[in-house]
């Protein structure tokens, strides 16, 4: 009876939940609506203003400009302030003494962390770990709102495919499916539901951004539509319908109109064709750079941009500079302004601030929900999670706490890199470098030598031309190598701690070449001469060319930037308290000029098969190197075995028994790989569609099924309609992207 009662409420509540949304949407749009018939033009278009926050790089005189604009109406939103105090004192200004009180909008990039800082996102993803990630997004969240912020320009997710690019640091490497998963699961984790420990999420940078030509940031971008719809648009598309609440216009041209001025992108394809309602802040300056890209002065810019979708004009000032002579001039429409204006007022009242401005500006949070050991506990167990071990000759990992161990490189005791590009608001002196968390590990149990051995790079270099991100100072190259290799002379194992500083890849940091810098390998090549047992931690924010390492160092566990908690987490691994589980979703190059790089490309007509060690003439390969990646997509090696069975296919079933054949308990993240064998245009020769992170005990056997939905078999043909075509598919299964390693059978479809 009880239950039949039980059930009738369930109903009674799921039929209540539209008219209730109904209502809710009614209310605002009311509210609104009763706002807007307030507001002059000037505050109109104060509110589509963004502005950089009272940094300490702003003049006192800037700082009461910006507030005496918040008091005028003229600024509906700053970036970049921090401190409950600060914010506060802002949000008086726009409660307190402007006309109608509207309240201000906090944003700041809280990438991967905001004190508790998590893997940079390219890391990750590399955990292939769904619900961990939307947790650190949770956490980040909770983190921030504890500080006063309610936006963040946080998901960024980019499909890049070439590592020259820095900015792959901050996506979820080359795959659409993974990085659709992904998105949706930022989205999650910072949105929620709006709660107080909730912020808004900003989903960037729309769109192609990581397709810049040659891996050159902020170059230009030129593809098919074809080839937007079915590997570029699908994270963006998925984090749109996951509702985030506002999107990032990016900075490159899209069919060679810059994004932000773009109608066809930001109105035709974000908001009709995936029904998507947020509103959309532009990147940095970009209005500015419209004219840039040689499109028209400011004024013409500004008018481009509102009417091609952008909301916001996040620091160009040629919102607030310009549209108001537009609209004298006939140039946009008052309907213009107000839908702008609308969006960012209905987000504001989304995240509850016309309710309570305070919201988000507690003093008492700060105190009790930041760097909490449970946060820093997530943020360790999740860098674990994203470590690749790529290479682990004779078992030499994990060591043993015993003996001498030499750690040696410019990442063995630099706590102020740890945590990678992209954390401007990390306390890196809270954090341990590797060298302390490794004393704390094998206290009484080993003896520790430790040694830079050398600077990141030559200083010439940096000069030159990464002067600007530099934060190790420069130490005499030639001492440094000597102390190295006499403490490693001393060892019975050595750990090279070894790669790029932290903004050597991010914004701005293309590189042309990627393998470890000169001064580096310099020293790897001594230290390998000693014939002692090598592992080989590799810092870095992108792929980076190991092929003599590969050769040459029996174990290479790539460790990226792990964020506050990397020193632990790299002691757990290494020392086997924890076994790694982390495949790459970027594949790394046997050399630069592979890139751009990318497991599912097209076939081309004159295939050369993945097996074929040897160049073939007039076929598609190159004279100096095979075609496939050091290490592919997908690939990541276990202390442990995993051992797989062929298909079986049950209707739209497919299934492998996947057996852990080792030593020890472990994940194994299995992969569902699906390519098209005839269709109506070409089709990539394999696409990753599912994946599932298993933990196996030694021994353990377990099936793993994977169901073939239409979605999972569809793709955007050449008028770009979204269809299934029938006929064959070839189903593979693994443990990563290469053919040789995969299970393959065929699924027809009438
Ligand atoms: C420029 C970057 O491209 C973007 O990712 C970032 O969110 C903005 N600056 C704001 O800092």
């Amino acid at each position: 009876m009880q239950t039949i009662k039980n059930l009738m409420l369930v109903a009674l509540l799921m039929a209540c939940i539209p008219a209730m949304a109904e209502s809710q949407e009614g209310k605002m749009k009311q509210f609104i609506d009763q706002l807007m018939a307030k507001m002059t033009v000037e505050e109109k278009i104060g509110q589509l203003n963004l502005m950089p926050g009272l940094s300490a790089t702003t003049g006192a005189e800037k700082q009461a400009d910006l507030l005496k604009m918040v008091e005028n109406g003229q600024l509906g939103t700053i970036m970049s302030l921090k401190g409950v105090d600060k914010l506060r004192e802002a949000q008086d200004i726009a409660v307190k003494k402007s006309r109608l009180g509207i309240p201000l909008l906090f944003a700041m990039d809280v990438i991967h962390g905001y004190e508790t800082i998590f893997p940079i996102p390219l890391a990750q993803s590399c955990s292939w770990d769904i619900e961990a990630i939307e947790k650190g997004a949770r956490i980040t969240a909770k983190e921030a709102t504890a500080d006063g912020l309610c936006w963040t320009f946080s998901p960024m997710v980019d499909i890049a495919l070439d590592a020259r690019w820095g900015r792959i640091a901050e996506g979820n490497g080359e795959d659409p499916w993974l990085g659709s998963r992904i998105a949706e699961a930022m989205v999650r984790g910072l949105q929620g539901n709006y709660g107080k420990e909730n912020m808004m999420a900003c989903v960037k940078h729309f769109a192609l951004y990581g397709g810049a030509e040659a891996g050159r940031d902020y170059n230009t971008v030129d593809m098919s539509h074809i080839r937007m719809y079915n590997q570029f648009f699908p994270p963006y598309e998925a984090a749109a319908k996951a509702g985030a609440g506002s999107f990032m216009s990016s900075f490159n041209v899209v069919d060679y109109v810059p994004a932000t001025a773009n109608k066809w992108l930001l109105t035709d394809v974000l908001r009709n064709q995936w029904q998507w309602d947020g509103f959309v802040v532009t990147d940095y300056g970009s209005i500015g750079e419209i004219t840039k890209h040689g499109m028209g002065e400011l004024q013409q810019a500004s008018v481009m941009a509102l009417k091609a979708g952008t909301d916001m004009d996040m620091c160009a000032e040629g919102f607030t500079g310009t549209l108001q002579q537009s609209l004298k001039e006939g140039k946009v429409k008052i309907e213009d302004i107000d839908k702008a204006c609308r969006r960012i007022l209905e987000a504001k009242y989304k995240l509850g601030l016309f309710d309570d401005p305070y919201r988000f500006l507690d003093p008492n949070r700060r105190a009790k929900d930041i760097l909490t050991p449970e946060h820093r506990k997530a943020a360790r167990d999740m860098a674990a999670k994203t470590f690749v071990l790529l290479k682990n000759e004779g078992r030499l990992l994990p060591l043993k706490k015993q003996g001498k161990i030499a750690l040696i490189g410019p990442m063995a005791d630099n706590n102020q890199n740890m945590c990678g590009t992209w954390a401007p608001t990390a306390v890196t002196d809270k954090y341990i470098s590797l060298k302390q968390a490794m004393e704390q590990a094998l206290k009484g149990k080993a003896t520790l030598t430790c040694a830079a051995g050398s600077n990141f790079c030559a200083d010439e270099w940096l000069h030159k031309f990464g002067g600007f991100y530099h934060q190790t100072p420069f130490m005499d190259s030639e001492r440094l190598k000597q102390e190295a290799i006499a403490i490693a002379k001393e060892a019975d194992v050595i750990i090279c701690a070894m790669g790029e500083e932290a903004e050597m890849s991010g914004e701005c940091s293309s590189r042309a070449s990627l393998e470890l810098f000169d001064v580096q390998m310099e020293l790897l090549k001594e230290l390998q001469k000693l014939g002692k047992p090598i592992v080989l931690l590799n810092f870095a924010g992108r792929p980076t060319v190991m092929t003599w390492e590969q050769q040459h160092i029996p174990a290479i566990l790539n460790v990226w930037f792990g964020g506050s908690e990397a020193g632990d987490a790299i002691c757990d691994v290494i020392f086997g308290d924890k076994v790694p589980s982390g495949k790459l979703t970027v594949s790394m190059p046997q050399t630069t000029g592979q890139e751009p790089l990318y497991y599912n490309q097209l076939p081309t007509g004159r295939p050369v098969a993945e097996e074929e060690n040897m160049f073939q003439m007039f076929m598609s390969n190159y004279l100096d190197v095979r075609n496939d990646p050091l290490y592919p997509f997908g690939y990541g090696l276990s202390y442990t075995t995993f051992n797989y069975s062929d298909i079986s296919l049950n209707g739209r079933t497919a299934s492998v028994t996947v057996t852990n054949t080792g030593d020890y308990d472990g994940d194994e993240i299995v992969q569902l790989y699906i390519h098209d064998v005839v269709a109506s245009i070409s089709r990539p020769v394999k696409e990753l569609k599912g994946f599932q992170r298993i933990h196996l005990k030694k021994g353990e056997s377990r099936e793993v099924k994977f169901e073939i939905t239409d979605d999972l078999l569809k793709f955007y043909n050449a008028r770009l309609d979204y269809v299934l075509e029938p006929g064959d598919f070839e189903i593979m299964i693994g443990p990563d992207s290469s053919l040789k390693n995969l299970k393959k059978t065929i699924l027809t479809i009438k």
